[in-house]
């Protein structure tokens, strides 16, 4: 089975992008041939999700080092505008990761530039197809050789990625292997990722599926209905704690009472070694108008604001499983990825331990 979601695409004078905000009602693709554009897209999550965000970043460089021969920017304009795009959104550390793993070829040019986030894309589809079997094995031995009826937060898809997903890519594979009986996609608010995007993606590959209100989550595992949660990751600390699409801590917390497992699937670009621990990632704080309106009409009384924050950070011993493409650590049982012996070497796809 393959996905047939194409999020990003190189067109060699500017990055085609699936408008996420469209979806489901439309397919529609933009084109960002200038930085501005790029921004505008990754804030308003045209583009969106962890490791999409990386190559869009990625690519993002090439576009500047175009866009600064066009108008003749100077180095400092150049840099100016990199920057802009690195820090566009603050949680997923993919999005600046990308951005500064192209830098060093900036001064060879665009063509450059892109073919090295053209090998980030490509690394990314193939880290996500044995995140998938990692994940899937894993749930085989862990949990049950049956088909599992499996609980995901936001959109962990071929939407949020370079393709196939990191969640649900586990999810693909799955399916792949006959074991999902049902995917329940948590709805996620404020912006709808999981019934817009997840849903659509699922529905696509023939995958069965429900959605549900987040707040029916924790009620919905806690009654027995669910075998395992699979979630993403924006941004995964040495000790293993994760932040996520708000949301994720509730479904955390109801795995762990229920005795299930909750699975964290990324790649290990997701990983800051940098942060001992998550109390260090920064939360994105989205715009008030998100949660105090809907479909443009004021729900909220007029003088009552709000708090929006689009991520939480679930506690490392919440985290059964952290899946990536070079293996599974098993967080709350105390393997976290900052233990230098499950490190693995940058790039590497083979499993180094
Ligand atoms: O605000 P979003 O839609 O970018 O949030 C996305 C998520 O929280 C995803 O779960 C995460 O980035 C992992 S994507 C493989």
């Amino acid at each position: 089975m393959t996905s047939d979601v194409r999020t990003l695409e190189w067109t060699g004078d500017g990055l085609r992008l699936l408008d996420q905000t469209a979806l489901p009602g439309r397919v529609e693709y933009l084109v960002a041939r200038d930085v501005g554009t790029l921004v505008d897209a990754i804030r308003r999550l045209a583009v969106r999700g962890a490791p999409a965000l990386g190559v869009a970043g990625a690519f993002g460089v090439a576009l500047a080092v175009l866009q600064a021969g066009r108008e003749g920017w100077d180095d400092a304009a150049r840099d100016a505008a990199i920057a802009r795009i690195r820090t566009a959104r603050p949680t997923a550390v993919n999005l600046a990761a990308g951005v500064d793993r192209v830098l060093p070829f900036a001064r060879k040019g665009a063509g450059a530039v892109a073919a090295e986030a053209q090998a980030l894309l490509e690394e990314d589809v193939r880290g996500n197809r044995a995140i998938g079997a990692h994940g899937a094995d894993w749930l085989r031995d862990r949990v049950g050789d049956r088909p599992l009826r499996v609980l995901t937060h936001c959109n962990a898809g071929a939407l949020a990625t370079a393709g196939w997903g990191t969640a649900l890519g586990v999810v693909r594979e799955l399916h792949g292997r006959g074991r999902v009986e049902i995917v329940y996609a948590d709805e996620t608010r404020p912006l709808l990722q999981g019934a817009r995007l997840t849903a659509w993606e699922l529905d696509r590959a023939g995958i069965p599926c429900v959605v549900q209100a987040d707040g029916a989550a924790p009620s919905t595992i806690l009654r027995g209905l669910v075998d395992a949660a699979i979630i993403g990751a924006d941004r995964i600390a040495a000790n293993g704690d994760t932040a996520n699409k708000i949301g994720s801590v509730g479904v955390a917390l109801a795995c762990h009472a229920a005795g299930i497992p909750l699975v964290v699937a990324a790649p290990w670009s997701t990983v800051d070694l940098a942060l001992p621990a998550g109390d260090g990632i920064p939360i994105e704080e989205r715009p008030a108008a998100e949660i105090l309106a809907w479909g443009g009409e004021r729900t909220a009384p007029e003088r009552v604001g709000a708090v929006n924050p689009a991520f939480d950070v679930t506690p490392a011993r919440l985290v059964t499983a952290l899946v990536t493409e070079t293996g599974v650590l098993e967080v709350a049982a105390g393997v976290t990825p900052g233990d230098r012996r499950v490190r693995p070497s940058r790039r590497s796809d083979r499993p180094s331990w």
